[in-house]
């Protein structure tokens, strides 16, 4: 696929070129956080690159696997909340779902929708105590919004950036919600400690989602949930034509996701074992409305970034990307966004 494999050899160059002297306007301005830097920040634990490795059962294309990939994501993230800001001021960095009577033009109520679509499938009003984790947290702004709405329940969130969760820390209220900078691949959580836990747009960016998955159920209660939601593939990306790959590809890659998972595997995951799949429905659509504010609040950010001239190359990445979403979510043949509701056994 030429326009592909062209986009693709200028992403793995920038990524080269951003660790070569001789280019340092590439290098990204936070990259004093890869590396050694890459700490816990509130007791929690280490992301290690080593443990970042590849398992071939999120898509059926190993074309798209990469585990070097993964490597990027906290840079990746260091670099763009100050982006994400622009999107949701709470720090809702997921697409927002829209109901009857929601107003399609008001960002916040659809992303505060889209919070209690999971809130409400983890049965959290049914709950008068417990602790539930917030599993690629971004900024912490869902678990704010759920301990807001339950008070008497505890969120730990987590996110691979230290750089979020510097900006989580400063947004930060009376909420009980903690913070950590680690995996979730490896938790630093008790066998069956939590009552809930959840994905929101954050399992995408594993190549090790059933590992993730089995590390998650470890921690919960049986009969406690675990929900996720995501885009997905509708069938396998080399069943697609070369239009679409170049289209998804282009959004995964600048996204720092090595490739969204197929569907149809995503229903067959079980945690090894511990998890069992009781709820699963397909809501695309219903992100519609939100989705198309990314096309105008891109372009005014873009001339933003421009005039102050301080653009680095993943801040470039991800305006391009939200800028190519709009045509992934055209591409309903190929592409859909499902929720999942696993139950611990
Ligand atoms: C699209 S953001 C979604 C953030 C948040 N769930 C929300 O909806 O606002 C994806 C998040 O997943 C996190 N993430 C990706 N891979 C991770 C990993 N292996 N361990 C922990 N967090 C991870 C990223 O750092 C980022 O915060």
């Amino acid at each position: 696929m030429q326009g592909g494999l062209g986009d693709w050899r200028l992403w793995t160059w920038i990524r080269h070129a951003r660790s070569d002297s001789r280019f340092p306007l590439l290098r990204p301005r936070s990259a004093s956080f890869v590396g050694s830097e890459r700490l816990l920040l509130s007791g929690a634990i280490q992301a290690d690159d080593s443990r970042l490795g590849v398992e071939y059962n999120m898509t059926s294309d190993p074309i798209a696997v990469d585990g070097e990939q993964q490597e990027s994501i906290p840079d990746y993230y260091n670099d763009t909340v100050d982006d994400y800001e622009v999107w949701s001021k709470e720090g809702y960095l997921h697409y927002g779902y829209w109901r009857p009577w929601l107003n399609p033009f008001r960002r916040k109520p659809m992303l505060e929708e889209m919070n209690r679509l999971v809130f409400s499938r983890l049965r959290l009003e049914e709950m008068s105590s417990g602790a539930i984790a917030d599993l690629g947290c971004g900024v912490g702004g869902v678990s704010r919004h759920g301990s807001r709405l339950h008070p008497h329940l505890e969120f730990h969130a987590m996110t691979v950036s230290p750089g979020q969760v510097a900006a989580a820390k400063s947004k930060h209220r009376d909420e009980r919600v903690t913070y950590y900078c680690g995996d979730y691949h490896h938790l630093p959580f008790e066998d069956r400690q939590l009552d809930g836990a959840f994905y929101l747009e954050s399992l995408c960016h594993s190549t090790r989602p059933e590992t993730a998955l089995a590390e998650a159920a470890r921690t919960l209660k049986p009969g406690a949930r675990l929900v996720s939601t995501d885009g997905y593939l509708a069938r396998p990306l080399q069943e697609t034509s070369k239009v679409f790959k170049y289209v998804v590809e282009t959004v995964a890659h600048n996204w720092a996701v090595p490739m969204f998972h197929e569907i149809d595997l995503g229903r067959q995951w079980t945690g090894n074992g511990q998890l069992k799949l009781i709820e699963e429905f397909e809501c695309g659509w219903r992100l519609g409305p939100s989705a198309m504010h990314a096309a105008h609040l891109s372009v005014i950010h873009f001339l933003k970034l421009m005039w102050r001239r301080e653009v680095t190359p993943w801040q470039w990445n991800h305006l391009r990307a939200s800028a190519f979403t709009i045509a992934l979510g055209l591409y309903r043949r190929n592409f859909r966004y499902h929720v999942l509701v696993f139950e611990k056994q």
